[in-house]
Order: C-alpha cells, then structure tokens, then sequence
C-alpha cells in the first residue's frame, strides 16, 4: 500500500498556473488505490480528465447524441438579457472545472465581465485554453487557478471587487452524490460572496432512451473517454491496466435517477499497481462515473437549501436542460 501525501500536501492542491509541475501531483495516488480495492471497485470522474481525456470530452460535447452542450448555449443566449440585468457592470465570472473555456467566451461575449478566472483540476488543459481566452476577449482579464473542486477553493487574494458570478455549466453538478452535491452547492455559495450569484446548469430527466444515446453515443467516443481513465490511472499509481480487457458500458438507473458508467472486464483480469494488485473476474465492473439528471423543482429546493436567497431558472421547449441563475 501507498503512503499517501506527507502531511500539509493537500494544501497544494489549490495554485496559479505559472511555475508548472503536473496536476497530479495534488492527487492521493492512496485514494485511488483504496477505491479500486473496495468491493464495487470505482474510479473517480475527476481522473477521465488528463489531456487526451479533456480532448475526448470535447469531442463528446460535439457528438449528435450528446444535447446537453449545444441545449445549455441556446438556453444562455435566452438569458442573456436577465443575466446582464441581474448582474450589472464589472463582474467578475470564475468558472468551475472550465476545460476548454468554451462556454467562457459565449458567456463574456454575452455579459462583458470585468475578469475571468477559470478554475480547473487538468493544468495541460486549462493553461492552452486560457491562453485562447485571452486572445479571443482582450477586454477581460483572464485569470486560471488549479484546483480539485472537492476541496474548499481559496480564491486568489487580489481577484478584484465587483459583483461575482460562480460559473458551473454543463451539468457537472450531476457528478455528484446528493449529499456532496449539496455540500458544493452551499461551497459555491460562499464563493459567490453575499450578494453575488451562481449560474448553474443542470440535465432534467427524460426518456430513458434519449439519455442512454447520450453515453452510448455510434462513434465510440464516449467509450475512448470511459477507457482513457485507465490509461491515466497507469501513469498515476503505475498500474498495467489493458484495456483491451476492458468494455464501455453506460445506462439509467432510474430509481436513483443517474446515468452510471462502468468497465466491465470481458475476461478474468489481474491488475497490480507499485505496492499491491487486484483480481477481476469477467464481468465485474469499476463503476466510474454518475451524471443525476434533475426536475426543476428538486433541483430549485437543493438551492433554496444551500441558502441561496432568489432562484431564476430557464429551459429549452423540450425542457431536456435548464439553467439556473441563484442569488447568494
Ligand atoms: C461533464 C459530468 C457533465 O455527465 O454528461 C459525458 C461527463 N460523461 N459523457 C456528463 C460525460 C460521459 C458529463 N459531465
């Protein structure tokens, strides 16, 4: 077994992306062992987003099936006005687990912030990404911060006054287990600071075979994604996972309203690791992501309970996403 980080290392798992060393240093090589050895082995989603996993789901986000990303721009360009409204001039956005920054630029294009900081777990990523940004919005000072958003995030101390807007689109927020949801609803809340606002999106429940197409997607990219977590964990804690031993499987589990992605081994696979190793049998599953799909009034109670004091929402016309806008 691994020793895990000297104690105080978790503390640098928040920084400013200069002086670079890779992000996975800030990840307890302990923890994915402990997760993997558990009965139902599992892999956090946190670990699909090394580079070429960032890449895939950049792909993924352009895929026919996958309506989430396309669904949540037209439901932001509806919004724009109230946005702009509610929100006033020289706002600052920060973005959670802003991958590409995209969605940035048509959020800047729409309400014209004073800055931007984008606060991702994937440094490869993120560093490219707002180097873009920055070409592409010289008006806003863009800012990126390297951080597990699972922790407490400590804001840079000269980030700037003015309105703050917290940024977490594409349903990340589906992520996570209802109570840890809750927990980072409430986080975002604080960082949102009093009076600032959180502008969330959410995927809604829908028919079964909508969502299932979604994570089952006729080019396999979304299976290259799933795979990709075991190349990554290879390199982090030094493991020989093949994955030609290994297949993609996604589908709803609607008592817990979820997608669940897993791999299941398509023979008895043996996988050792620097210091310990664990047996499959054919069949069994690394359970490796959740994404909750939400109706708009559970996921309006979750913000009322985290304290948000107003809550706005929009949806599209099939109501398959809606966005959230919640004042702190
Ligand atoms: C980034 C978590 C919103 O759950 O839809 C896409 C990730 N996984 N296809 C999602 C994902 C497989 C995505 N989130």
């Amino acid at each position: 077994m691994n020793a895990g980080p000297p104690p105080g290392a978790l503390r640098l798992s928040a920084r400013e992306l200069a002086p670079a060393w890779p992000a996975s240093c800030a990840a307890s090589d302990s923890e994915i062992i402990a997760a993997l050895c558990e009965p139902r082995a599992r892999i956090s989603p946190k670990y699909f987003y090394d580079a070429a996993g960032s890449a895939l789901f950049e792909r993924i986000t352009r895929l026919p099936e996958y309506y989430p990303t396309r669904t949540e721009r037209a439901i932001m360009t509806l919004a724009a006005g109230e946005l702009r409204q509610q929100l006033g001039a020289g706002a600052t956005v920060i973005e959670l687990g802003a991958g590409s920054c995209e969605k940035a630029r048509l959020l800047c294009d729409l309400i014209q912030p004073r800055a931007y900081l984008a606060v991702d777990i994937s440094a490869d990523f993120l560093g490219q990404a707002v180097a873009g940004l920055r070409c592409a919005l010289p008006g806003v000072e863009v800012r990126s911060l390297v951080a597990d958003i699972e922790d407490e995030v400590t804001l840079p101390a000269d980030l700037g006054g003015g309105q703050r807007l917290v940024f977490y689109p594409g349903s990340s927020i589906g992520n996570f287990d209802p109570e840890p949801a809750a927990a980072l609803l409430a986080s975002m809340r604080r960082l949102a600071a009093a009076g600032g606002l959180a502008l969330i999106g959410v995927d809604l429940i829908k028919e079964r075979s909508l969502l299932e197409a979604a994570y089952n997607d006729a080019a396999g990219i979304t299976a290259r994604f799933n795979l990709n977590a075991l190349a990554h964990l290879n390199r982090l804690i030094g493991s020989d996972f093949d994955r030609r031993q290994w297949r993609h499987l996604a589908f709803f589990n609607a008592a817990r309203s979820r997608i669940e992605m897993h791999l299941q081994a398509t023979v008895d696979a043996r996988v050792c690791w620097r210091g310990g190793e664990r047996s499959f049998r054919r069949g069994e599953c690394i359970h490796t992501e959740n994404s909750y799909k939400y109706t708009i009034e559970h996921f309006g109670r979750m913000l009322e309970r985290a304290g948000f004091r107003e809550r706005l929402w929009w949806t599209d016309q099939r109501r398959w996403f809606a966005l959230f806008l919640a004042r702190a």
